[in-house]
């Protein structure tokens, strides 16, 4: 049985005192919650040292946005696995459409990142989604499958017992257009039945499958009683405790 997931993608947003803030206020809402799934938080690089020790006997895990595949040296701006993993990162968030498309990340960038994440022992949430040009020419189904058969190109069947997918259709992040659960629903069924033909079926059975783009309070039950869709990664929604904390209870 697939445990599902909820992680907040922060973004560039929250400077460290309001990071603060965030982390203490999400604490004490879910402080007598039996929680029915896992919760990961992404703020900014800058904070995550102190959300470490903020989330310390709490329920709350800790990730990161973006990381580089190389372990040091001159990559100017750059993170590397080990460096996050230093500051209490468990998880780390690869091929988000933003790196992809503002940062343009190519296929190939992103399942180096994946390789080095998953050999670190960082958990990717691994995204990949179509943009609204693409879904209106019924190419979904093909970049999808493009996305993820590159992204996850020699990743072994064992190792990906750690590795969460993320589906993220373009069109769908940050516009309040969000996929209706049936949408999402045929892509994350698409994608299991892709990783039963790369691997096999029990480990595409036991693949967490999140779906993100507009997760909001009000569309997240439907969404995450999907067959297919094991969680979600919420941007706008997850920087204020009290959305966050009810697309947790939709669980
Ligand atoms: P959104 O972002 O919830 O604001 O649409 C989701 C994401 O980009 O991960």
């Amino acid at each position: 049985m697939r445990k599902k997931v909820i992680a907040g993608n922060w973004k560039m947003n929250m400077d460290l005192s309001e990071s603060i803030n965030l982390i203490s206020g999400l604490k004490s809402a879910l402080k007598e919650k039996k929680l029915n799934c896992n919760v990961v938080i992404c703020p900014p690089y800058i904070s995550l040292d102190t959300a470490r020790e903020l989330v310390k006997e709490s329920d709350i895990e800790l990730g990161a946005q973006n990381m580089y595949f190389e372990d040091s040296g001159a990559y100017t701006g750059e993170i590397s696995a080990e460096m996050l993993k230093s500051v209490g990162c468990k998880f780390v968030i690869l091929g988000h459409s933003e790196r992809r498309t503002i940062f343009g990340e190519t296929d190939e960038l992103i399942n180096k990142k994946v390789h080095k994440a998953i050999l670190s022992k960082l958990i990717p949430i691994f995204c990949f989604g179509e943009t609204l040009e693409e879904r209106e020419s019924n190419r979904t189904f093909d970049v999808v499958k493009k996305q993820v058969v590159e992204g996850l190109k020699g990743v072994l069947h064992s190792q990906m017992e750690s590795i969460i997918l993320a589906y993220e259709p373009v069109w769908a992040i940050g516009t309040g257009k969000t996929a209706t659960p049936d949408q999402a629903e045929e892509v994350h069924k698409f994608v299991r039945n892709l990783l039963e033909e790369m691997y096999n079926k029990e480990t595409a059975d036991g693949v967490v499958i999140q779906y993100g783009g507009s997760v909001k309070p009000d569309n997240a039950y439907e969404l995450l009683h999907m067959p297919n869709i094991d969680g979600a990664l919420v941007g706008g929604a997850c920087l204020k405790a009290e959305s966050f904390v009810k697309i947790i209870e939709g669980c």
